[in-house]
């Protein structure tokens, strides 16, 4: 068998529009059925390889630092590492110090996966990055699921690689928007700045639509694509 089939069978994953597996899990809240977690929010569960590691601590400091941010977007945070909620209680006051709350607990629960099932059917093993053991340690994954429990998003980052927590913030931010009105939104785009109209809706239905009116950049192959409207 080769690598790149090992890379295949372990990181199938969940897939956009799925909806998300209603899985039992203990965390530093207690046992938490995650459709019963999220309610009607949108959540966003992020995957550590390890706890009382480095590049982790950082993310989920930072994570706890901006969670009001998440909060004010109706999204529940949950984190998951491969290790017990014992170690995760330890931890979490490491990070906590990191973030300048040392006073505060954690804003949000961390998933205990130590026994990587739930990394298994989420497919979220890095088959290149083991611990001392040999074992398979958990991708940076980042999934976010809307309030009908279906992915909306997915990011897949290796363990060596940090994560940016703005940049999640923008991604819901485009999420919300866009499951809501009939526009998506352009290369680094931030809220209030101007979106581009979907290529299905028609002339008529974007005028109708939008208000502030619709403005179409001109490109060479002279195709009416480019459209923009401010909300
Ligand atoms: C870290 O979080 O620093 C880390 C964890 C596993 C592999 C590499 C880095």
């Amino acid at each position: 068998i080769s690598s790149c089939s090992v890379k295949t069978l372990t990181m199938p994953g969940v897939l956009l529009g799925d909806v998300f597996p209603n899985f039992e899990a203990d965390t530093t809240i207690g046992k938490i059925k995650f459709h019963d977690f999220l309610g009607n929010s949108w959540g966003i569960l992020f995957s550590h390889p390890r706890d009382f590691t480095p590049v982790c601590t950082t993310e989920l400091a930072c994570a706890a630092k901006i969670s009001d941010e998440f909060t004010k977007r109706g999204v529940k945070m949950i984190a998951l590492s491969i290790d017990s909620v014992e170690d995760h209680r330890s931890w979490s006051k490491d990070v906590m110090s990191v973030s300048d709350k040392a006073e505060s607990p954690l804003p949000f629960p961390i998933i205990a996966d130590d026994k990587r099932e739930l990394s298994v059917q989420l497919g979220m093993l890095d088959p290149d990055e083991r611990d001392k053991d040999g074992m398979p340690l958990t991708a940076r994954c980042v999934f976010v699921v809307g309030p009908d429990k279906r992915l909306k998003l997915s990011i897949l980052y290796p363990a060596t690689t940090g994560r940016n927590f703005d940049e999640l913030l923008r991604v819901i931010d485009s999420l919300q928007l866009t499951a809501q009105k009939k526009v998506a939104t352009p290369v680094d785009w931030k809220p209030g700045e101007k979106v581009m109209v979907i290529p299905s809706l028609s002339e008529a239905d974007a005028a109708a639509l939008f208000p502030n009116g619709v403005t179409t950049k001109e490109v060479p192959s002279g195709k009416k694509y480019l459209r923009y409207t401010q909300l």
